[in-house]
């Protein structure tokens, strides 16, 4: 079975291309991306509208550029996936429209697939991939969530964050310390050379008790501590604050997630989404991987972030595993708001066909 699949939740253009495999994890057979992140950069983060309508600009040459580079053709086609939710409404409109569209001309079945569930699954397109069960820490732009997940579709919230994502909380210290847009990758370069002891940030909910988050506070304390160091802090400064900053988001990440094993017994862990690729995160998570003897699995660098492969392969493993049908109806919807563990009370009577 051949997915072609469309990620266009945000400010990323996807479209992939996999094949299932009588054994093992879907094939990956070409994906390709276009990142708006230079066009919203302007504008201090993402603007809805500028999004939809360089969707729709890019959409169908990257189309053609993965079937090109997977050498693959329209007609081979099985099913035409892409992300229902959740995202900006306008964004997904354009990935529903163009893959419902072509599906409709092509005569094959449509998938929605649900965004944190292509990253969730994303780790399977790695050499390393993991196996069923495990811990998920999902952390993205939007969201920050530890899963417990025993199979395709079955996914039990643990916790997540009650306010501001680590994501954000990564995005907008960036912004008040004038490092732009997007700014966790900004923030994590300039944190390398600085000292993450050098101003005491808050660790909120660290001892909650729960294994829930709040980020809301950090990025206020960062603020307060940025406008301490005056109107024009040194190099050193900004790196030091940087560094602080990147230490207190790890350290709640990683001490939530060992908790979340230690409390469901499991001992292997998947980290993905976009915070996933800080490598201070992937440093800290080896080390007490190692020390506690815990697997932790991660997403390629590259699909870490929003792409097309993931939702290519989430909506391969729900076919190949039952855990969705394809519809024929075209009847598409999107759902800008989509609890990930909504899925399961959705599918809980059965498959289900994903239409409005
Ligand atoms: O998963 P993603 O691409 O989009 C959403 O689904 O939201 O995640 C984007 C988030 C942004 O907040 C971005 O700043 C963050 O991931 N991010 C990072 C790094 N790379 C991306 N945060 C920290 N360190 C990084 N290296
Ligand atoms: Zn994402």
């Amino acid at each position: 079975m051949n997915v072609l699949g469309f990620e266009s939740s945000c400010d990323e253009t996807g479209v992939a291309l996999v094949s299932t495999r009588a054994v093992g994890t879907p094939l990956l057979r070409a994906h390709a991306l276009y990142s708006q992140v230079q066009m919203h950069a302007a504008y201090g983060g993402v603007v809805p509208e500028l999004a939809s309508r360089d969707h729709i600009r890019r959409v169908l040459p990257l189309t053609r550029q993965v079937l090109q580079e997977a050498g693959a053709t329209l007609a081979e086609v099985d099913v035409v996936a892409f992300t229902r939710g959740p995202g900006l409404a306008g964004a997904l409109l354009v990935g529903a429209g163009v893959a419902c569209a072509l599906a409709a001309a092509l005569g094959k079945p449509v998938l929605g697939v649900h965004h944190l569930e292509g990253h969730l699954l994303s780790p399977f397109l790695s050499d390393d991939a993991p196996a069923f069960p495990f811990v998920a820490l999902l952390v993205s732009g939007g969201h920050t969530q530890l899963m417990r997940v025993d199979a395709v579709g079955q996914y039990r919230l643990l916790g997540e964050s009650i306010d501001d994502a680590a994501g954000e909380a990564f995005d907008k210290s960036a912004k008040l310390m004038g490092l732009g847009y997007p700014g966790g990758p900004a923030l994590s370069q300039l944190a390398a050379s600085g000292r993450p002891d050098a101003y005491a940030l808050p660790r909120p909910l660290l001892h909650s008790g729960n294994l829930d988050f709040s980020f809301a506070g950090l990025k206020t304390a960062v603020l307060t501590q940025h406008r301490k160091l005056g109107q024009a802090p040194t190099a050193n400064q900004l790196a030091d604050l940087a560094a602080s900053t990147q230490d207190a988001i790890v350290e709640v990440l990683v001490k939530k997630s060992l908790a979340a094993l230690k409390l469901t017994g499991l001992s292997r862990l998947v980290v993905s989404g976009g915070v996933g690729a800080n490598t201070e995160l992937r440093r800290q998570l080896d080390e007490a991987a190692r020390r506690r003897s815990f697997r932790v699995h991660y997403p390629e660098l590259e699909l870490c972030t929003d792409n097309g492969a993931m939702i290519a392969l989430a909506a391969a493993m729900r076919l190949q595993s039952g855990a969705a049908l394809a519809s024929s109806d075209y009847a598409f919807d999107v759902r800008p708001r989509w609890p990930l563990d909504a899925i399961d009370r959705v599918d809980s009577a059965g498959p289900v066909r994903i239409v409005s």
